[in-house]
């Protein structure tokens, strides 16, 4: 059967913006802000997103439109050596467990989309006066693989229905309402008392907080920006795989980080002034996952309107949850059906069932979703996408040149050559060298051992591919 494409050219730049704009940016992003210093570490992110989320997108672009096939099959093909296939199948676990934590987040958004609007699930008055409480008893347990199942189930369900007409349509319905809803809600927020410390909390940037702090935003920073554009774990190669040829991908890519870091931007907008309108210190309700329930259900409970706020809000996270799951499915049910052949629909039902399983054991268990939401995670993502830049500058070299030059005209052409350099030594050199401060290195042997230690290994992986010759 001859492989689906994206029907029109929105459909690709709304589907990967569906699979960057999601919990990373509405649930991650506020709370990893407040932990990690405010503005300092927004600085720090942007310029993460802009330098190597931008650079890291069009890697993964080209390999996807080259090859036309989801990452195990791509890598395979286009370096003609099986062992880089075993790299790509890296993507699948990845894309398992992102989908495995990520599900029992989007369950829990349900089920307070159900609480806050209609009462579905009968009013728990504890919802409103004690949502620590109420979070608690949401959150873990057979209440909460329960609602995962509910998440896993709508997420497959579109999946099911194909590329068109799941995911391009799901998404072309989805991003716009996220996009209207998030903007209304951004503008009530700034009508609220005493938004203006909420917007001086976020956006007032304190240079000394970087420079005292930098190695422990670093790590988080680059996790949060690979996590917000779908980095590292191949979803950006398959979507890009049903890709025809006369897209430019600078702009797409470009276009995508734009619209994701907006809508990050204006999330922040509307939690940090609703948090301080009712009193409500981001840094003192304890952080942690649970962060963003609790602080704003208990500032929902107080304020005029809350029930109906509440529940715009919790629709515009479901809805950009629901565009980026399906995203982190669509990773194994890809390979299932470039590699063996299987249905689309065979290889929904049988990679649901699977995270059906993994998810529920992560709803039970929250040790085992704090160490795969969060370390897991970071390492799965910054080692992918350090794995398939060095495979664009190594492997592919010219050819992904002409790749990202295709369809952009004298764009792609002028930025080509910086860019490769950048993708094939610069950026796996950043990403192993952060990869290792999540192991703490930095901290124990201080910063240019690390960077020694960062050369090293990324030399020892240059020269175990075959091709060095092909980086310009
Ligand atoms: N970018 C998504 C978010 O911010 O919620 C999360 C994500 C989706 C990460 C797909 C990785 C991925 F492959």
């Amino acid at each position: 059967m001859a492989r689906e494409t994206w029907a029109t050219r929105l459909g690709f730049i709304l589907a990967a913006v569906g699979s960057a704009v999601g919990l990373g940016n509405i649930w991650r992003f506020p709370w990893q802000t407040a932990e990690n210093g405010g503005s300092a570490f927004l600085v720090v992110y942007l310029g993460i997103v802009l330098l190597v989320g931008v650079p890291g997108l069009l890697g993964e672009f080209v390999i996807g439109r080259r090859a036309n096939k989801s990452p195990v099959g791509a890598l395979r093909e286009l370096s003609g050596q099986r062992s880089w296939g075993f790299i790509g199948m890296f993507s699948v676990i990845t894309g398992i467990s992102l989908l495995s934590f990520y599900s029992v987040v989007g369950g829990w958004i349900i089920r307070y989309l159900l609480e806050s609007g209609v009462s579905l699930v009968g009013s728990d008055p504890a919802y409103f006066t004690n949502p620590g409480q109420y979070f608690g008893g949401v959150s873990a347990g057979a209440d909460a693989a329960l609602y995962h199942l509910l998440f896993l189930g709508l997420t497959a369900l579109i999946v099911f229905a194909g590329i068109r007409k799941g995911i391009e349509l799901g998404t072309k319905i989805m991003m716009p309402a996220v996009l209207v809803l998030l903007g209304g809600l951004a503008a009530w927020a700034a009508t609220q008392p005493n938004a203006a410390a909420g917007y001086a909390f976020f956006l007032r940037f304190d240079p000394s907080v970087i420079s005292e702090n930098f190695f422990a935003i670093l790590g988080p920073a680059a996790g949060q920006a690979l996590f917000t554009l779908s980095l590292g774990a191949g979803t950006m190669i398959t979507y890009a795989s049903y890709l025809g040829e006369d897209r430019s991908l600078p702009f797409d890519g470009s276009a995508i980080a734009v619209l994701n870091t907006s809508v990050g931007v204006i999330t922040g907008l509307v939690v940090f002034p609703l948090l301080f309108s009712q009193g409500i210190n981001p840094t003192e309700t304890g952080t942690g996952p649970g962060a963003l329930f609790v602080g704003l259900a208990g500032a929902f409970s107080q304020l005029p309107a809350g029930t109906l706020i509440a529940t715009a809000f919790f629709a515009v996270v479901t809805l950009a949850a629901l565009s980026s799951s399906i995203s982190m499915l669509e990773i194994p049910v890809a390979f299932l059906v470039d590699e063996y052949d299987v249905s689309r629909k065979r290889a929904v039902t049988g990679m649901a069932g699977l995270v059906a399983v993994t998810g529920t054991v992560c709803a039970f268990e929250p040790s085992i979703f704090g160490f795969v939401a969060g370390t897991l995670v970071n390492i799965l993502l910054t080692a992918g996408l350090a794995a398939f830049l060095l495979f664009v500058g190594w492997v592919m070299g010219r050819d992904a040149i002409e790749e990202l030059a295709s369809g952009a005209g004298s764009l792609g052409r002028s930025l080509s050559t910086p860019w490769l350099f950048a993708v094939g030594i610069v950026l796996p050199l950043f990403l192993v060298f952060t990869l290792l401060t999540h192991f703490g290195v930095d901290g124990s042997i201080g910063f240019w051992r690390t960077v020694g230690i960062a050369v090293v290994a990324s030399a020892v992986a240059f020269f175990g591919l075959r091709r060095p010759e092909s980086v310009v």
